[in-house]
């Protein structure tokens, strides 16, 4: 171990607040918080950060959906990550949001720098403008034909079905996602980055600052000049709005990615730490990027280029991952493999995920497989099987059997339990290469000898033949499994905290690997794992399909094209004049706070007023409707519901939820006029 701690900053990519954390997120998060422990376990200082990622077009859409604000939908999944994160054992120093004072100064800041160097150019482009919604729409909001395959409804910049990718202009039948109108060509000024500015830095950065299976991939790029980024959005957008500039905003990808400085400085603040030791001094301070390789492009072109612009220093490393599939395959709602952090948690323990991604994390750019399994049999044979093990034979035979304290090991133990220590610098090398599955692998092997020992010297069978024989054997076993389970520490850190309550010990650092418990007494053991009983499984499936499906409908209600209406039976003219539909005006409207779904609503249908309860707070939120002409229809028998009578109803097409469109009339019509 080095002498002097080294003073670490590490984050995550940034997670985005449209969406949950699923297990896809987890395999980035996961590795870095055991990488997080294991540096703070050597006595490191190593300072974990990140933040919910909170701007853009998607946001700012699936915000309208809902009838809600950003600013409402971004704090319920900021509720919603930092649980998730914290039930499945991830813990940053702070968990931040690109949506703060801190983040927006700082953006304001790169682009002074920006500019003043010379780095900013305008000019006006050719976009597409969706003229029913009143917005430009980005690629991912246009849907039509894929000009390759043929494929009905894909994106505007890529075919799910065979993988082609195009520009939306490239299919015949283009259409806004949100409302099915074809868009149109609009033009508009935007605000460059001029990235070939930084071609030559970024030639010499990329390789010595990533493995050299990702700089050789991005090195690709430089055959040709790089292309001016594209770093402005117009109105409307969710976002910071560009100083100097009449109704621009950040493009998400500015402001994203400073969200890793503008989150170190309010971490420094809470902790009288200097942020210009961690984002200005190169000297005495390492900072590690944790990304998928989806993302490699921004993290190691733009991102660079962009702190080299602004004079901060540039990240020691980044670290690229691959993606996870499941079960051989890509995540797939369909099968309920696309599975929410919060699906999982519902059905197992944390630390079998955190196990199970250890095993299979080599610290590569490879996909990493989750087979469903491998993983129950991973997590039953040899987390519980083999090194659980030790821990339950060991402590419940001390225990129950003998007076529960230890002696001292026999020599055989004890070239055991050096071993085991002896691997310690090695398993440290690996943590620190992220090769998580080599810590494993390495833990394994000990626990394999440990069990053999325990086996061959039999201590059930001589328990009452000779107990001082009997607990040497028995102290042994303990010992090794004492180092496992600091081994493990940074993979499973409330099961270790287990096993420090256990030995009766302070919070386990990497030094104490090198003790060796003698004569001590144990605490009762309590259960450290148990069995994956496969039905488990089954059930989170379920459960996952389940949800992906309600989600998926939801999302459908919204973004087909309209559809024409349903047949219903034909009724007789008079069925039809038997229904008074009234012109009303909404008087009053409030929320009904104890119901999901509900609005209270005060209509004046011409000199008399009524209350309706109206399923529509998902779609509209009440200021929105006072004063707005509806139709009513004001023969309906009153119902007398939950919250009051309801005395009619609101005319509204959708299919209900936040898909709701009330009807209204055109100008000039007057409460209390019939509709025919
Ligand atoms: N918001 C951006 C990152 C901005 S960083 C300045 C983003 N967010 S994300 O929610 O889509 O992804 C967050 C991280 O999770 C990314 O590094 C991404 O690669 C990773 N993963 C998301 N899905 C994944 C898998 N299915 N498998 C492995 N990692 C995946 O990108
Ligand atoms: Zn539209």
């Amino acid at each position: 171990m080095s002498a002097q701690p080294r003073k670490i900053l590490m984050t995550c990519a940034l997670p985005y607040a449209n969406g949950y954390i699923h297990i896809g997120h987890l395999v980035e998060y996961l590795q870095a918080d055991f990488w997080n422990r294991f540096q703070n376990m050597r006595g490191h200082q190593c300072v974990f950060i990140c933040a919910d990622d909170t701007h853009g077009t998607p946001i700012m859409v699936k915000a309208r959906e809902l009838g809600i604000t950003p600013e409402a939908l971004i704090a319920k999944s900021f509720d919603e990550h930092t649980k998730d994160f914290k039930d499945f054992q991830i813990e940053f120093a702070h968990f931040g949001s690109t949506n703060s004072k801190e983040n927006r100064e700082l953006c304001e800041e790169f682009y002074k720098k920006m500019s003043a160097k010379g780095h900013i150019a305008k000019r006006p482009i050719d976009q597409l403008y969706c003229e029913h919604d009143g917005m430009f729409l980005p690629d991912r909001f246009v849907k039509g034909t894929c000009p390759k395959c043929g494929a009905k409804e894909q994106y505007g910049d890529s075919c799910d079905v065979c993988g082609a990718t195009y520009s939306p202009a490239e299919m015949k039948d283009s259409h806004c996602s949100l409302c099915g109108t074809p868009p149109v060509k609009k033009a508009s000024q935007h605000i460059f980055f001029k990235l070939n500015d930084f071609k030559n830095y970024l030639q010499e950065w990329l390789p010595a600052h990533t493995a050299p299976e990702v700089s050789k991939k991005m090195m690709e790029w430089f055959a040709e000049d790089l292309r001016d980024w594209d770093i402005s959005r117009d109105e409307p957008y969710f976002g910071f709005a560009i100083p100097g500039e009449e109704k621009k905003f950040f493009y998400v990808w500015v402001d994203a990615p400073m969200g890793y400085v503008s989150t170190t400085k309010q971490w420094c603040a809470n902790s009288d730490s200097s942020f210009e030791e961690f984002w200005k001094n190169n000297q005495s301070t390492e900072v590690y990027h944790f990304i998928g390789k989806d993302i490699t492009y921004f993290h190691t072109l733009f991102w660079p280029a962009l702190l080299k612009a602004a004079d901060f220093r540039s990240p020691t490393q980044v670290f690229v991952h691959g993606h996870l599939m499941v079960n051989g395959e890509k995540m797939s709602k369909s099968k309920g493999t696309f599975i929410a952090a919060r699906t999982y948690l519902n059905h197992l323990n944390p630390e079998f995920l955190r196990y199970y991604y250890a095993t299979k994390l080599g610290g590569t750019i490879d996909d990493i497989d989750l087979n469903l399994e491998d993983f129950v049999s991973r997590v039953n044979s040899d987390l519980v099987g083999k090194i659980t093990n030790l821990a339950s034979r060991g402590a419940q035979m001390l225990k129950k059997k003998m007076d529960g304290v230890m002696s001292i090991p026999d020599t055989q133990g004890q070239k055991l339990i050096t071993m085991a220590q002896n691997s310690s610098e090695e398993i440290a090398k690996h943590y620190e290469a992220r090769d998580f599955t080599k810590v494993t692998h390495e833990i394994r092997a000990l626990a394999d000898e440990a069990n053999r020992y325990f086996d061959e010297k039999a201590p059930w069978k001589t328990l009452e033949s000779d107990p001082a024989a009997t607990k040497q054997v028995l102290t042994t076993t303990l010992n090794v499994f004492r180092i496992l389970s600091i081994y493990l520490k940074p993979v499973l850190p409330h099961y270790t905290a287990k096993v420090e309550k256990l030995f009766g010990e302070k919070p386990y650092l990497w030094s104490d690997i090198q003790k060796t418990l003698s004569n001590s007494r144990i605490a009762d053991y309590e259960h450290l794992a148990n069995r994956i009983e496969p039905d488990k499984i089954t059930a989170m499936l379920e459960e996952s399909r389940a949800l992906n499906e309600s989600m998926m409908k939801k999302t459908v209600a919204v973004k087909t094209p309209p559809q024409t209406s349903e047949k219903t039976a034909e009724i007789e003219f008079d069925d039809f004049m038997k229904i008074d539909l009234r012109i009303a005006v909404v008087i009053e409207a409030e929320e009904i706070k104890e119901a999901d779904k509900l609005l209270r609503l005060k209509v004046d249908i011409g000199g008399e007023t009524r209350q309706i309860i109206a399923g529509i707070k998902a779609a509209y939120s009440p200021e929105k409707l006072i004063g707005r002409q509806v139709l009513v229809c004001a023969n309906l028998k009153p119902r007398k519901m939950k919250f009051g009578m309801s005395e009619g109803m609101v005319l509204a097409a959708g299919e209900g939820g936040s898909d709701l469109f009330v009807l209204s009339p055109d100008s000039g019509a007057k409460p209390g006029q019939r509709v025919k």
